[in-house]
Parts: C-alpha cells; structure tokens; sequence
C-alpha cells in the first residue's frame, strides 16, 4: 500500500471533519457559520484521493468543537463524514455522523402550504426515504425534498445569523 502522504498540517486542538462528500466542503464551513467571519485557524482540502470514497474533503477547525446540531446538519449533506476531536495533537474522538429514521425540529417543510409552516403547534417531522442520496418526506403532506433543498436553508439561515 502506498505511504499516506499528509496534505495539510495536523491541528493541535479543535476537530476535523474528514471523509466529506467531495465538493461540500464550503457548505460545512456555511452550516458552521464560520465562512468569513471566524478568526480562529481553518484549513480546507478539496478532492483529496481517499480509499472509501474515491475523493473527499477535510475541514480542519481549530480551537473549536461543534454542537449536535451543527453534526445533524452536516450528516445530512455529508453522510460518510467522521468529526475528530483532536485535544494535544491526538485524535481523543472519532465520531462517524448518522442520519436518523426521523428527522424533527432541523429542517422545515419546503411547501408552504404545509401545516408545520402555518401557526399550528407542529414539529415539522421528515421520514429518511433515502440516505444517499438524500430523499426526506414530510410527515404532515407528503413533501418530498432533497439534499439540495436542505442544504438552502441551511445557508439561508447562516447567512442571516
Ligand atoms: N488529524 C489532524 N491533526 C491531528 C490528528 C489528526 O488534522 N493532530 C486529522 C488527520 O489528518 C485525519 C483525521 O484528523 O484527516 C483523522 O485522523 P486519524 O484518525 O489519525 O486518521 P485515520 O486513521 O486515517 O482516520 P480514519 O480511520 O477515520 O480514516
Ligand atoms: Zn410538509
């Protein structure tokens, strides 16, 4: 097998999302809100050579850990991502992100008639049709949405934060 060889620098503290999806990497860092307005050390990988997924980015994050909310969000436009905690140079967590049966409260149904978007209290609640790719359907009226319809709110949402 050939010697990995180390694109970027290891971190000393903070977390490292590895094994994204290729092409998704500036979404993570969206869904993070720290495009732009962060002033601690990131570093980005795109299209790197990977055994598991053929290509995939890293998003190294340092002196930062995330919220379950942040890894709910990033599981669902980057399933195969693992989240490292890494405290003293050392990888001390290893977490692989999953996609649950059900999804509540993260996302909002995209058809605006639907009643979890009127003043009815009801939890917008999603059944996961399809991992990969992403295929949610709206328990209240059928719905279907797909990754690019959650990945636009979310950004929406970053960007108005
Ligand atoms: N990493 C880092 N800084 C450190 C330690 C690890 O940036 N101080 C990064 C590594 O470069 C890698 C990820 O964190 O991208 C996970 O590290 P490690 O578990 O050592 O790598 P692998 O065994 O290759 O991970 P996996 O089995 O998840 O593919
Ligand atoms: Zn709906």
């Amino acid at each position: 097998m050939a010697r990995k060889t180390l694109r970027v620098s290891k971190i000393k503290e903070g977390t490292v999302i590895d094994h994204v999806t290729s092409g998704y990497a500036l979404d993570v860092l969206k869904i993070l809100g720290i495009a732009g307005r962060w002033d601690g050390v990131v570093t980005i990988a795109m299209n790197v050579p990977s055994q598991k997924l053929g290509r995939k980015d890293i998003v190294k994050v340092e002196g930062r850990e995330l919220s379950a909310e942040e890894v709910n969000k990033i599981a669902l436009i980057a399933p195969s991502a693992t989240i490292n905690i890494i405290r003293g140079y050392k990888v001390v967590n290893k977490q692989r992100v999953q996609i649950p049966a059900v999804i509540k409260g993260t996302i909002k149904c995209a058809n605006p008639a639907c009643i979890s978007n009127s003043n009815e209290p009801v939890q917008p609640t999603f059944y996961v049709k399809c991992r990969e790719p992403l295929i949610l359907e709206c328990h209240y009226c059928g719905r279907l949405m797909e990754k690019s319809d959650v990945l636009e709110q979310f950004l929406a949402k970053a960007s108005s934060a």
